[in-house]
């Protein structure tokens, strides 16, 4: 079995990012990202300040705007359009769930698809399902890269996506069968789980519940990829139960350290595609 170490491959994409960073700078051009946070939830400002933290790593200038949880839609969708109009600022991130009283879709289409770089975007979503993407999810471009590196397949393969959420399970399933992958989506709804999954040859869980994904659930040799996060008597664990799972995996990402790292870096690594398309 092998860890698909995320963490190393994410360093190394972010120092290369570094050095394009770099070199923008030296040609006068500054990447810019905007986040825009609202209301209080715990767990969003710990991704708000990891991604910050790893813009400032690399180089690129970011804007925060925490917003307090009772704004409305409309208060949001100006802060947007202006951001919309702010040639320093490259792409523009959301952090979601937003609170209740606010559609989402409707905030997600107010942001200029040119700067969307969660790939969120109904043109992005469109793109992708095209085969022709501008913009993509960065949890599953992270995930692409990720078997890309370390040489696995995808063309001709099974695999099942568990979850069928607009941020991992619909994009995932359409890059991958974008690349040749014969993909099936599970869901909530879907029956006998155990009987799909074990027909994959790679299995990728986005659920959000522990041990979900037991070891009689996975055919022997299969590449198991976790994008899940909970947190259990304090630690942060998947999806898989890990322990098990891994003595029968071919290849397997832990929880941390697997999916999560090459989320963030795919966001860096969106922000200078947007720089690019300004600018070409
Ligand atoms: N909430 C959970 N994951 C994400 C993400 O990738 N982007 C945004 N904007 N919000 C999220």
């Amino acid at each position: 079995m092998v860890t698909l170490d995320g963490k190393t491959l994410a360093k190394k994409i972010r120092l290369s990012i570094k050095e394009e960073v770099k070199e923008l700078k030296e040609k006068g051009i500054i990447p810019g990202l905007a986040f825009i946070l609202v209301g209080d939830n715990p767990a969003s400002q710990v991704y708000v300040n990891m991604k910050t933290k790893a813009c400032e790593e690399v180089g690129i200038y970011s804007i925060n705007h925490r917003m307090p949880k009772e704004i409305n839609e409309k208060e949001l969708v100006d802060v947007i359009k202006m951001l919309n109009d702010n040639p320093m600022v490259h792409g523009i991130l959301v952090q979601l769930p937003l609170p209740e009283h606010i559609e989402e879709e409707k905030i997600i289409e107010a942001i200029d698809y040119r700067k969307d770089i969660d790939g969120f975007h109904p043109y992005n979503m469109g793109r992708l399902a095209r085969g022709n993407p501008l913009f993509s999810s960065c949890t599953p471009l992270g995930i692409m890269k990720l078997l890309e590196e370390y040489s696995i397949e995808t063309k001709g393969k099974d695999v099942v996506m568990v979850g069928a959420g607009n941020i991992t399970g619909k994009p995932m399933a359409l890059m991958l069968t974008n690349a040749g992958a014969t993909v099936q989506i599970c869901h909530i709804y879907t029956q006998h789980l155990k009987e799909k999954t074990k027909t994959a040859d790679i299995l990728i869980t986005a659920v959000g519940k522990p041990d979900l994904i037991k070891e009689d659930m996975v055919k022997e040799g299969a590449v198991v990829i976790d994008v899940g996060i909970s947190r259990v008597e304090g630690k942060v664990v998947g999806d898989v139960d890990f322990e098990k799972v891994s003595h029968k995996a071919s290849y397997i990402t832990p929880v941390p350290g697997g999916v999560g790292p090459m989320t963030i870096a795919m966001l860096l690594y969106n922000t200078l595609q947007s720089v690019k398309l300004k600018e070409q």
